[in-house]
């Protein structure tokens, strides 16, 4: 018995995934009949098939993730030079990537302070929540418990994390859900009655505050938001509404989380999406693009205020926080995380994603002018969505299989994009494009005609 991968032949692989993978978000029946897509290289942008065939991935692994681009050497050196070190101790102990990473990413993050390592955003929601949770525990009586959750937001595929998640028919047959998450609506113009009024942001926020006063302001502890809604539809907050959630929170003695899993690093053309806004969070979670899939790695990143209610009282043998993530101790993370990091400044990709991204928003545009099915195009960096309606005026979102008609067109012309996915009953209708932050002009224009000839095959 061989497991050497590079004597693997390409249909030994695909009979193997038949049979014993179980593949994320798929039905499986059709893999019955027809072989699993499998890709086996990739480089820069690209990625290529079992079967030679090569596609511009315009979702950064599928999941706004390989934001620095596939097959970087000194990513693997990284990584490798790491692993001959040390590769792992529980996190209860230092490492000397995770002590680098920790103080470069604080210098990136004004206000914030402390830096805790898991592996993933459904881990990272999770620590911010006990963090959370356990304040209220610490601090009143564990009645301020309660989290809040915006309408239509993902943050994770735990059950925790699903049931703080504003996603209705992604939740479906998974309940019952962890009791003390409450959902407040989400702060879309495009969806909203009064989104065209000049202060939407600011009225928008204020179910936050209903929702507080409804719930009982000493039974809420937490609130937590996307700076960008993702896999809700690509969202961005109105203006105003950031800077009066915050204030909000504070009047109610709320920690506000930010959830940067999607935006984290450099997607939205800063570090962090809440960094458009002028305001510091209490707490902030990220995961992908942290180390672009390179390695596992995720950060729950809070105030030294958050941390000092850990470790004011050294005799409460309950009072630190009693948590642990094996794997946050492997030092893969945070040397990838740290190399990922240096990609990003010497490339001056945040800078790429502001200009690239303006570009890509401009040609979406110029789409929306030529195909009536475009109702929305939105966006910050390169992070943009496409909504795709029957009726511009009434806004009535396309079927599910119509956004995934136009993904598939697009996919036989060697050109990968996303959409929100089985999300909601009716709004499963926004395109999603999350380039590398690497992108050129060539390659947005490569992305946007397979679009315009998708859109014209299902118009
Ligand atoms: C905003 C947001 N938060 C959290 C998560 C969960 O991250 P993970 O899949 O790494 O657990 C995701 C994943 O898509 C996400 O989009």
């Amino acid at each position: 018995m061989s497991y050497d991968i590079n004597n693997y032949s390409m249909d030994q692989a695909l009979t193997d995934d038949r049979h014993h993978v179980w593949h994320h978000l798929t039905q499986h029946k059709m893999l019955e009949t027809q072989d699993p897509l499998m890709f086996i290289e990739g480089k820069g942008m690209r990625v290529m098939d079992t079967k030679g065939k090569e596609y511009l991935d315009a979702v950064a692994g599928g999941v706004w993730t390989v934001n620095i681009g596939y097959g970087r050497e000194s990513m693997a050196n990284a990584v490798r030079d790491q692993l001959l070190k040390i590769n792992f101790f529980a996190n209860s102990v230092g490492s000397l990537p995770g002590a680098m990473f920790a103080q470069k990413l604080i210098e990136k993050m004004p206000g914030m302070s402390r830096v805790y390592y898991s592996n993933s955003g459904s881990e990272a929601n999770e620590k911010a929540y006990k963090i959370i949770r356990q304040i209220a525990y610490k601090k009143y009586g564990g009645k301020k418990h309660k989290i809040l959750f915006r309408d239509r937001d993902y943050h994770g595929t735990t059950i925790t994390a699903l049931s703080s998640t504003g996603q209705l028919q992604r939740k479906g047959q998974y309940g019952p859900f962890t009791p003390g998450f409450i959902e407040f609506p989400h702060c879309s113009a495009y969806h909203s009655a009064n989104g065209a009024d000049a202060d939407f942001g600011v009225q928008a926020a204020q179910a936050i505050e209903e929702t507080i006063l409804r719930e009982g302001p000493d039974s809420v502890g937490g609130v937590v938001i996307e700076p960008i809604t993702a896999g809700g539809g690509v969202i961005v907050p109105p203006e105003g509404y950031m800077q009066e959630v915050r204030r909000i929170c504070d009047k109610y003695d709320v920690l506000l989380h930010i959830d940067e899993v999607v935006c984290g690093l450099g997607r939205t053309g800063k570090w962090f999406g809440y960094q458009h806004f002028g305001i510091v969070p209490d707490i902030v979670t990220m995961a992908k693009g942290v180390a672009s899939g390179y390695a596992a790695i995720s950060c729950t990143v809070t105030t030294e205020a958050v941390f000092n209610d850990f470790k004011d009282d050294a005799n409460d043998p309950m009072g630190y926080f009693r948590d642990i993530s094996t794997f946050g101790g492997c030092t893969a993370g945070p040397a990838a995380a740290l190399e990922n990091m240096r990609i990003i400044e010497e490339e001056n990709l945040l800078h790429n994603a502001t200009v690239m991204g303006e570009y890509l928003n401009q040609q979406l545009h110029n789409l929306a002018a030529k195909h009536e099915i475009v109702g929305d195009v939105r966006g910050k960096g390169l992070f943009q969505g496409m909504e795709l309606v029957k009726d511009r005026n009434t806004r009535e979102p396309v079927a599910e299989s119509v956004a995934a008609a136009v993904v598939a067109h697009c996919m036989s012309q060697g050109v990968i994009i996303g959409r929100t996915n089985r999300s909601f009953e009716r709004h499963n209708n926004t395109l999603c494009l999350s380039p590398a932050l690497i992108a050129s002009s060539n390659e947005i224009d490569e992305i946007v005609s397979a679009i315009d000839h998708a859109l014209a095959s299902v118009s």
